[in-house]
């Protein structure tokens, strides 16, 4: 069956949130949290007219094989649009199904007034690297996390990993900058 792609909507949050929890490993990008709530932050949008069709979803019959999350939040810069999140299921990879998904989103980005969209890739995701580099993103500057562990903390306290669950709250309510970091764009 054709996989198609069309706008996220309510019914789909179980299934793209747990395909995200499947692919993405958000330890590289330890300022990152994926959750209900960063999905319905995206869809929440709504009220900005036409934002909410900046997230998509690629359909193969009633099975969410793919997602785009875009938003035209990106720190304090009002004309610049955010693809913050996208993921295909390991299963449909490697068959166009992100290129489209992309350009889905910049599109409607673009349509709304964004001047540039920004995403950021971890520096060792080739996969996302060759997937943006395709859809046109170019690389404009690259940010180097440098952590220095506290020698006296167990090791597993070290580890970049190690969130807390108070933290990821306060950035959810928006009391903390985290998911909007400036980072490799
Ligand atoms: C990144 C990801 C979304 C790509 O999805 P996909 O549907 O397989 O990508 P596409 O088939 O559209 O391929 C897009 C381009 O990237 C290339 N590409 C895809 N996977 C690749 C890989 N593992 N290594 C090198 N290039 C790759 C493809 O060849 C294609 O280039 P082309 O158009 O010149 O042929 C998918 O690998 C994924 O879900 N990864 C886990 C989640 C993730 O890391 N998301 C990004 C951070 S939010």
């Amino acid at each position: 069956m054709d996989v198609s792609i069309v706008p996220m909507d309510l019914d789909h949050l179980r299934q793209v949130r747990d395909l995200g929890l499947r692919v993405f490993d958000v330890t590289v990008k330890p300022y990152t949290s994926w959750s209900l709530t960063t999905i319905a932050e995206h869809l929440d949008s709504v009220d900005q007219p036409g934002i909410a069709s900046a997230c998509w979803v690629a359909l193969d019959g009633d099975t969410v094989v793919g997602f785009v999350l875009g938003s035209m939040t990106f720190e304090l810069r009002d004309d610049w649009a955010y693809l913050e999140w996208i993921a295909v299921s390991p299963d449909h990879q490697g068959q166009g199904i992100a290129r489209r998904l992309v350009e889905a989103c910049c599109t409607a980005l673009f349509a709304v007034g964004a001047t540039r969209v920004v995403t950021d890739v971890e520096a060792s995701n080739t996969a996302s690297a060759t997937l943006m580099t395709r859809s046109g993103f170019t690389p404009a500057a690259t940010v180097t996390l440098f952590v220095r562990p506290n020698p006296d903390a167990p090791e597993d306290d070290r580890s970049a990993a190690g969130v807390s669950s108070s933290r990821r709250s306060l950035v959810r309510s928006g009391r903390l900058v985290g998911d909007n970091l400036p980072r490799s764009f």
